[in-house]
């Protein structure tokens, strides 16, 4: 099954065009990256797939639901669609606590106080905060917000999880562990993973497949194996030896 199909996508902001007429299938449960060099459309992608940007053609499918058609209208907006986001900027609530910005999701969920302690604990623990629950975020390091972000995008299980250079901020140490704890709970949980990267390194070893990107466009979508072996065009080659 395909969770997530973008058909004919493009993005243009007035002369520019981000992204050009993409088709792309992401089935159910694949760790994907988006990889290639600043400015390629690597986020524009993403915020489309989100919800936080409308494409200016082309339809988004999320399972069997059309969340976006431009011929037909359709605009799910972000809360609507099944999805939990990591981006670049943590944007956590600053006025919230580590603890009320975890549970955030599950308070809208109307779930029990005592379902929401347990899960958020579960989570905590999961991102190695247990702890610091009591903390505004102003009180955390950079990486230690990621790491609330990443536990608030995944409390609610949601069908896909959209990673935008979410450990870019990390010391090199943390960001390989990092890497490590999101690839097991991504295989536990099951969910399709888009994960933006230029660094062809991180999207080399976390991914199941790799959509290559030059310019709006993508070049090559293969498995890192096929990749690194078998580069198909002038820039995906280039790409590959140069870092
Ligand atoms: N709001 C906007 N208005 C005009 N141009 C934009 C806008 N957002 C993005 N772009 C342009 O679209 C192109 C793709 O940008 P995008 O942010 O998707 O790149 P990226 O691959 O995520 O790069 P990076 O690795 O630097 O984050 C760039 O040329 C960028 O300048
Ligand atoms: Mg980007």
């Amino acid at each position: 099954m395909s969770n997530v199909t973008l058909k004919n996508i493009e993005k243009r902001f007035g002369e520019t065009v981000a992204v050009h007429k993409t088709d792309l299938e992401i089935k159910s449960g694949t760790f994907i990256s988006f990889l290639g060099p600043s400015g390629c459309g690597k986020t524009t992608t993403l915020r489309m797939i989100a919800g936080l940007l409308e494409p200016t053609e082309g339809e988004i499918l999320l399972g069997n639901q059309l969340v976006f058609s431009h011929e037909k209208h359709i605009a799910t907006p972000p809360e609507k669609r099944n999805i939990g986001m990591v981006f670049q900027s943590y944007a956590l609530w600053p006025h919230m606590t580590v603890f009320h910005n975890i549970a955030y999701p599950l308070k809208i969920q109307k779930k029990s106080k005592s379902d929401i302690e347990l899960q958020v604990h579960t989570y905590l623990k999961l991102v190695n905060l247990s702890g610091l629950e009591k903390r505004y975020p102003h009180e955390l390091s950079g990486g230690q917000q990621q790491r609330v972000a990443l536990a608030r995008a995944l409390i609610r299980e949601p069908e896909v999880l959209l990673l935008d250079e979410p450990l870019c901020n990390l010391d090199a140490k943390l960001r390989k562990s990092m890497r490590t704890e999101i690839k097991e709970l991504q295989k536990r949980l099951n969910i399709t993973t888009i994960y933006v990267t230029h660094d062809q390194d991180e999207a080399l070893t976390l991914s199941d497949v790799v959509v290559l990107m030059n310019q709006g466009k993508i070049e090559q979508i293969d498995t890192p194996q096929n990749l690194t072996t078998h580069p198909k065009t002038p820039f995906a080659q280039e790409f590959l030896q140069s870092h």
